[in-house]
């Protein structure tokens, strides 16, 4: 069962936080489960890039992005070689450890 590590984030996930994850799952799920709420404006539909996140170790496990997905996030806040929209990706045979962005394109987050 890989183990999922999310790297402190000041807003959604200030301590960061470490769980285990089936094989499969999404990691936008993965991450509301366990209260990381992670923005997903338009629900799950890879129309928007606000469930960015960069897979710090772990990238090379993954099933390769689809062409909507990669044409989606090149409009994302951040983007980086090992950027990933969330609710499309499943969580492969190996750890993860994922950054969440502090802004997404949509607007900076203020608390
Ligand atoms: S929630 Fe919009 S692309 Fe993932």
């Amino acid at each position: 069962m890989p183990t999922i590590i999310f790297l402190p984030q000041k807003d959604l996930c200030p301590r960061g936080m470490v769980v285990n994850a089936n094989q499969g799952e999404i990691i936008l799920n993965i991450a509301l489960h366990n209260n990381i709420k992670i923005e997903h404006a338009c629900e799950k539909s890879c129309a928007c890039t606000t469930c960015h996140c960069i897979i710090r170790k772990g990238f090379s496990s993954l099933e390769a992005s689809g062409e909507r997905e990669d044409e989606i996030l090149d409009k994302a806040w951040g983007l980086e070689l090992e950027s990933r929209l969330s609710c499309q990706t499943k969580v492969a045979s190996e750890d993860l450890v994922i950054e969440i962005p502090q802004y997404t394109i949509n607007y900076a987050r203020e608390y």
